[in-house]
Formats: structure tokens, sequence, C-alpha cells
């Protein structure tokens, strides 16, 4: 008889967690259905959404993330790190995914990961976001998140993923050794972490606009098929950042694994000598041309995006006086520019364990969301068979 008390105080504490999660599941869902899941806008940029966003910030909840493969550098800063600080400061939700599998689509995990992953939260919180109100996060560690991607394959074809461009990119690049299976179908998985928190603002450079455009699609015919009557998920939205797209010091692309990049954590010395080296062309006269010369104006547009002013109004106030003028201008405005961060920076690194105490938390609060997520889909799906979080 006790031993059956026991049973049905166990069963009673059971149902009152199903409970409890649905209470949770609900809530969630009523937030998110008022955004609007019908909005089918077109890419939108930081400035056009200012209005937008001013007028009712909560509309919005932004997911983004940058692969762990090395420091961020200023591209990130002025690109995308800023805008997210700013958003966040005008009260937009703010996910931020360090997307740590996706560095195992084409090589072993590194011993390093971890330390890169620290790195990472560093900039993020050194560059201004506010890890109280942010979720900064590693996918590998939210399971519900992962599990998404079974269904979503579902809803792909694979000419659909052999005909995304960086899918196509990748390929060429690895040789002859074709994609794995993971590289193959990545803009699946970077669909559930853009869907498992049903953002809908995802910013991101132009390189990963057919990725958002995957998402869009995914949660449009999970709709279709699941859910007709009241879409369950958003339809993601890319931010493109109204900032120039910096070059590397060699005139590529500037990229964290590249070796030609100005990293965030870079000291005054490391910067000026990068600066020192960087490409410029023959001519002695400076002016602002992004097309003819690509080099020069990069380092027009880095002094512009310290100085916040016009990279025109720079070359003509060097004018004459040459590359090695210009030079001297870009390290000591970006050297004064990144004092404050780099200090904080500094100081971060340091504390190692406060960093991890900022990802567990990060770690929790993406599994609460993907864990409703989930069984929200499985509900949809008609594979929720005893109710609560994994039934
Ligand atoms: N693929 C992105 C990059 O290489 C990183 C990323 C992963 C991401 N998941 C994302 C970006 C979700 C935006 C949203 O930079």
């Amino acid at each position: 008889m006790h031993g059956n008390l026991q049973h049905l105080a166990a069963i009673q504490r059971i149902a009152d967690q199903v409970r409890a999660a649905e209470r949770a599941e609900l809530a969630n869902e009523a937030r998110v259905q008022r955004r609007d899941p019908h909005d089918a806008r077109p890419i939108v940029t930081v400035t056009g959404l200012n209005k937008a966003i001013r007028k009712d910030p909560s509309a919005f909840r932004i997911l983004t993330g940058d692969r762990p493969t090395g420091p961020l550098h200023i591209g990130h800063l002025f690109g995308t790190l800023e805008n997210r600080v700013r958003l966040q400061r005008l009260g937009v939700e703010l996910l931020v995914v360090i997307p740590d599998y996706q560095t195992i689509t084409d090589r072993d995990s590194p011993a390093s990961l971890p330390e890169d992953v620290e790195g990472l939260v560093a900039d993020y919180l050194a560059a201004g976001i506010d890890p109280t109100r942010a979720v900064i996060f590693t996918h590998s560690q939210v399971p519900e998140l992962n599990q998404l991607m079974l269904p979503f394959l579902s809803l792909v074809s694979v000419a659909e993923l052999a005909r995304n461009p960086t899918v196509k990119e990748e390929i060429v690049a690895s040789e002859g050794r074709g994609p794995s299976g993971l590289m193959f179908t990545y803009p699946v998985h970077q669909a559930a972490d853009i869907l498992f928190c049903r953002a809908n603002l995802i910013p991101v450079g132009k390189d990963q606009l057919p990725h958002v455009e995957l998402a869009r699609t995914i949660a449009r015919r999970f709709n279709d098929r699941y859910s007709p009557d009241q879409p369950f998920f958003p339809q993601p939205q890319p931010l493109l950042s109204d900032a120039p797209l910096l070059l590397g010091l060699d005139g590529r692309k500037m990229g964290k694994s590249r070796g030609n990049s100005i990293p965030i954590a870079a000291d005054e010395d490391q910067t000026a000598q990068l600066i020192r080296a960087a490409k410029t062309d023959r001519y002695r006269h400076i002016s602002y041309d992004p097309e003819r010369r690509p080099e020069i104006s990069n380092l027009l547009d880095i002094a512009a995006l310290c100085q916040r002013r016009p990279a025109a109004d720079i070359a003509e106030e060097i004018g004459d006086h040459g590359a090695a003028t210009l030079k001297t201008i870009v390290i000591d405005t970006l050297n004064q520019r990144m004092a404050p961060i780099r200090a904080r920076r500094a100081e971060l690194i340091k504390d190692r364990s406060y960093l991890r105490t900022v990802l567990r938390h990060g770690n929790e609060r993406a599994r609460t969301i993907a864990s409703a997520t989930l069984a929200a889909v499985h509900r949809h799906m008609h594979t929720r068979y005893i109710g609560g979080n994994d039934g």
C-alpha cells in the first residue's frame, strides 16, 4: 500500500512537471505569435529597421553567431558586433550561437576549441554585449536544438542542398576529397540554429543569405505540412549591416583564419605592425575609390569607421602625403578606438571561470527554449506519445 502511494505521488509530480512545461511552452508560443509569422518582407538593413525596432523592440528576436575558428577581428566589430550591442540596448532580445559543430564540417575538432570558445565569449562581452540579457551558447551543448535537424532534413531535397552556393564553394575548396555528410547538410543545421528559438531577425553577411533563405523555406514547409492553420515557425529575416565590408590587409577577404585580419585582441604594437605591412598601391595621392583602389580605400574605410566620418573627407585631408601618412592615421585612430574594448577584453580573459559561467548560463537558457520548441514540434508532428517535454 505504502509503495502504491509513493508511486501515485511520483505520477502526480510528473503530471505537475508536464503541466508546468506546457504552460511555459504556451506562454512562449503566445509571445512568438505576436511577431506576425506571415511576415515575408525581403532582406532588410539596419537603418531600414530602425523605426520598427524603436517602436516595439519586443517584436524582434535576434539570433546570430560566429564559428569558433579564431579570434574575432575589426571586421566583425564594425560589421556585426556593434550592431548587436546597439540593438540589444534598444531592448531587442539577442541570442548568439557559437556554432562549434560547424567547425567539424571539414576538419577535426581541434584541441584549441575550449580556448577559442572562451575567446569568443570575451570578444562579445568586450564589445559590449550584455551577458545578463543575451543568451550566448554553443550548439553542441543544446541537444534539443540538434534534434530539430532530423525533421528539418526531411523537408529539403538533396538537389536543393547541392545548389547551395556555400556548400558548392566548400566542395570546390575540399579539393576532390568531397564534402562530408555534415558539410553537405550544414545549412539545415543552421536552420535549426535559427528556428529553435523562433528568431525573426538574423544579422548576417551577404554570403549567408542562401542559408537564411533555406531556414525560411524549412519554416514554411514545416508550417504547411504540420500546422497549416496557425504557422508555428515565424519567417526569419536576414539583416544586413550598413557598414562597408572590410578587406584583409592583403586585399583579399578579411577572415579569422586567413592571417590577414586585425584581431580585436591585438595590442597596439601588433596593430601598428599589421597596418604598416598592409598592401597599398603605387600612387602617392590618396583618394577614395573602392572600385579602382581597393586597398587604399579599405584603409580609409577603417579610419572612417573609427572616426565616424566619411572616408572621402579623410582622403582629401591626406591628399599628396601618401600611404605612409594614411597608415599612421589608421594606426592612431584604430588604437584609440579599440583601447577601451581591448582593456575590457584583457580583464575578461584573465577570468576564465567567469567566461565559463556566462556560457553555462547561456547553454541552460538555450536548452529551456529548445526543449519547449522540440516539444511543440513533436506535438505538431504527432510524435508526442506520452506527454511531457520529451514524450
Ligand atoms: N555559418 C555562419 C558563419 O560561418 C555561422 C552561423 C552558424 C550562423 N549558425 C548561424 C550565423 C545562425 C547566423 C545564424 O559565419
